[in-house]
């Protein structure tokens, strides 16, 4: 009998070694090599090779002749869930959702998996990392009740797709992909060729059976998801859950998503039952705002199609030691520097020998350069030591010159705005055009500005 063929496998970045190395040659990322046996291929001639049975048709058809099937999505039940699929669950496509232990991932699924037995049809939930009993009695508190809802608590991949064959269910859950192993390899669950073995094998079982499947994907330190970069490429959709532990409030983002928008966006809200849904994630963003409180600025930012209005808030306190301290969370530090820097020289602002902190209100990443003028805005305020009025919202990006230059979707930030009861909005002048047909409503009044100068004379006067 022939052994294995020993490689080994760099898992930081995938690739392959003949033998151990202290350093991977590719990325340079030290100790990733881990050992793993590749099985033996029994399967000699090319016609019935496993991944041959995934190719439906072998010749080419004309672009014209391939019929459209009629973009069926099917529902979760859970809405804020169906927004960041792009309208719900594509027939045979593979989800992945990543995110950090104990944010909510398993919650989600089973609560979705729940309706999803209810309204369309039987769901296999396969949970590797818990027992039946203990995703039952999760299951008690989301009130799950009776509903086709399939529990199977293995780890074995072949094992859980006979059960696929066997039950053929609407859904499949796998929980979690690095938990699960195929006894096609010797290595250890979540090592590199044993998530690649068991995206492979859960695409083609999504794809030659039509059952849409998600993945649960663990996300490492730095929170990107844990395993090799194909994991991303291999799935059609990849969802991240995001949120800080101390707040209750969830984000889940679409990243990747073949069937729709990214950057979509769902908000939920944790409670004692579970994940409940936030139609109005603004209400949300804003509810905690302390009035008349300086450094504080409103934002519209838009994620996806959603526009979003959150607070940021800025502090700037003199600094005791000689290199002043500068912080921002949930925007980026190295924007912040450079807001910083264009406050100094182009608003004849001293913060030299300043600590600023600048944070954005409930746990909330904003990474649209719209957000600059908000920044500036509460920086300004907390230096002068005077509040923005309550009424007012600011979005805008931020020139080294010191210009505001005009971002899009201005339109649906400026509505957004007065459906929360903003009555004036500063905005880059740029984006006032009435052929953008972007005059204020009568409830809503719109200042276009040029420059940080002028934005910071109409915003503290
Ligand atoms: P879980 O879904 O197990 O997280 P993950 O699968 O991403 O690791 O979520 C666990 C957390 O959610 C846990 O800290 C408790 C909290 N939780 C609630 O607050 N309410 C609930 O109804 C449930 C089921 C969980
Ligand atoms: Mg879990």
């Amino acid at each position: 009998m022939k052994t294995p063929k020993v490689v080994f496998v760099c898992q930081e970045c995938g690739a392959q070694a003949p033998k151990w190395m202290g350093r991977c040659t590719e990325c340079g990322a030290w100790n990733s090599l881990v050992e793993e046996r590749a099985a033996e291929s029994t399967t000699a001639a090319p016609s019935n090779n496993r991944f041959s049975q995934f190719s439906t048709s072998s010749t080419a058809r004309l672009y014209a002749e391939v019929e459209m099937s009629r973009g069926v999505r099917l529902s979760t039940g859970i809405g804020e869930f169906d927004r960041v699929l792009g309208g719900g669950v594509v027939p045979g496509s593979l989800i992945l959702l990543g995110g950090e232990p104990g944010i909510g991932k398993s919650t989600l699924l089973l609560q979705a998996a729940a309706h999803f037995a209810r309204s369309v049809g039987p769901v296999l939930y396969a949970s590797a990392e818990e027992s039946e009993h203990q995703v039952k009695s999760r299951g008690d508190r989301l009130g799950v009740g009776d509903t086709p809802l399939y529990l199977l608590s293995e780890t074995c991949i072949e094992r859980i797709l006979e059960e696929v064959a066997r039950l053929s269910p609407a859904l499949v859950v796998v929980d979690s992909v690095q938990t699960v192993w195929s006894n096609k390899f010797q290595s250890a669950p979540g090592s590199i060729g044993q998530v690649r073995e068991a995206a492979t094998q859960f695409l083609f079982a999504a794809k030659n059976q039509n059952i849409p499947t998600v993945l649960v994907g663990h996300v490492t330190k730095d929170g990107s998801l844990a395993g090799p970069k194909v994991l991303e490429h291999v799935v059609d959709t990849v969802l991240y859950f995001e949120g800080e532990r101390h707040h209750s409030h969830r984000v889940v983002r679409a990243v990747k998503n073949r069937f729709g928008a990214v950057s979509e966006l769902g908000v939920f809200e944790m409670t004692g039952t579970g994940l409940r849904p936030v139609p109005n994630p603004s209400r949300l963003f804003l509810s905690e705002r302390a009035s008349g409180a300086p450094g504080s600025a409103v934002v519209c930012c838009v994620e996806g199609s959603r526009p979003i209005l959150v607070e940021v808030q800025a502090l700037v306190s003199t600094s005791t030691y000689g290199n002043p301290r500068r912080m921002a969370i949930g925007i980026d530090q190295n924007r912040l520097a450079l807001l910083l820097a264009v406050l100094e020289k182009r608003a004849g602002l001293s913060l030299a020998g300043d600590d600023v902190y600048v944070n954005i209100a409930g746990g909330m990443t904003i990474d649209e350069p719209a957000a600059d003028l908000s920044v500036v805005a509460a920086v300004a305020s907390s230096v002068r030591n005077r509040p923005l009025s309550d009424a007012t919202a600011v979005f805008g990006e931020v020139g080294l010159s010191g210009e505001i230059r005009g971002i899009p979707q201005a339109a649906l930030r400026v509505k957004e705005a007065a459906q929360m009861g903003f009555s004036r909005v500063i905005l880059p002048a740029g984006n006032v055009d009435p052929a953008d047909n972007l005059q204020g409503d009568g409830r809503c009044e719109l200042v276009g500005v040029r420059t940080v100068g002028e934005a910071l004379d109409e915003l503290i006067a």
